[in-house]
C-alpha cells in the first residue's frame, strides 16, 4: 500500500454507520472513496455522501456510493480530503486538482474535517507549492494585476493550449508567494480582491491530518 492509500484508508475507518460524509478530490481522496465504496459493498456500511468535484461524484456513483444534494443536507459529520501543501498548525494549501471553491464550501459545513496527505505534503511553512485561486474570468489580468501587488506571481493554468476552467466556469491563478507564514492574512487579503471566487488556502479548518509514510507508518495530528 503506498503512503496515500494508508493515509486514506486510516481516515476512512473514522467512517461510522449514519455518517454524511464529504468526498474529496484528488489522487489521494480517490483512494479514499475507493475504500469508502468498498464499506458499502462489503460490509453494508449505511453513509450519505456528497462529492467536492463532478469527478469524484462520478467515481462515487460508479462505486454505489449513495449521494445526496445540498437540499438534502445542513451539515456534514465528516469530509476526508487530500492537500496540496499542510504545515504543522494544520493549515493547507489545496486546489491542485482545481477544486477548491466546492471543496471550501464542503469544508465549512463539515463537523470533522480530516485531510490526508503523504509525508510530502508535510511542510514547516505553506507556499512551495503555488497557491491556487479561483478568479471570474471576466477582466482576468486585472485580477491577475492585483494578486500581483500582494507580492505573488501569478500564472494562468493552462490545459491543452487554453485557459484550464473549473467546475464552476472559472479560471485559475497559480500564485508563487515563495513563502506564506501568514495563510489566514493572505487568505483575506486575496478574498477581498474583485474577482477573486475563493483561495485555496484552508485555515483554522483541519481538525486531522492524516500523514502517511513510504515505510508504511502513519501519523495523526
Ligand atoms: C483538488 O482541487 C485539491 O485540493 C486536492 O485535494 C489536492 O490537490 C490534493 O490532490 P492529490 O491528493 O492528488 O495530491
Amino acid at each position: 500500500m503506498n503512503a496515500k492509500q494508508l493515509a486514506a484508508e486510516a481516515a476512512v475507518a473514522l467512517i461510522k454507520d449514519g455518517m454524511k460524509v464529504g468526498l474529496g478530490t484528488g489522487s489521494t481522496a480517490y483512494f479514499a472513496i475507493q475504500k469508502i465504496g468498498q464499506r458499502v459493498q462489503e460490509e453494508g456500511l449505511k453513509v450519505t455522501c456528497i462529492a467536492t468535484s463532478i469527478q469524484s461524484e462520478e467515481l462515487a456513483q460508479s462505486l454505489k456510493i449513495p449521494m445526496v444534494g445540498f437540499e438534502q443536507l445542513e451539515r456534514l459529520d465528516i469530509t476526508i480530503d487530500g492537500a496540496d501543501e499542510a504545515d504543522h498548525h494544520l493549515q493547507l494549501i489545496k486546489g491542485g486538482g482545481g477544486a477548491l471553491l466546492r471543496e471550501k464550501i464542503i469544508a465549512y459545513i463539515t463537523d470533522h474535517y480530516v485531510t490526508i496527505v503523504d509525508e510530502s505534503k508535510y511542510v514547516e511553512t505553506l507556499g512551495k507549492f503555488y497557491l491556487p485561486v479561483e478568479i471570474v474570468p471576466f477582466g482576468w489580468q486585472r485580477t491577475f494585476d492585483h494578486i500581483k501587488t500582494l507580492g505573488g506571481a501569478p500564472h494562468l493554468r493552462q490545459r491543452d493550449n487554453a485557459p484550464y476552467i473549473t467546475d464552476n466556469g472559472n479560471y485559475i491563478l497559480d500564485c508563487d508567494f515563495k513563502t506564506i507564514p501568514d495563510p489566514e492574512s493572505l487568505q483575506t487579503k486575496l478574498n477581498l480582491i474583485p474577482g477573486v471566487v475563493e483561495c485555496g488556502l484552508f485555515v483554522n479548518k483541519t481538525q486531522t491530518l492524516i500523514i502517511g509514510y513510504n515505510d508504511g507508518s502513519i501519523k495523526t495530528h
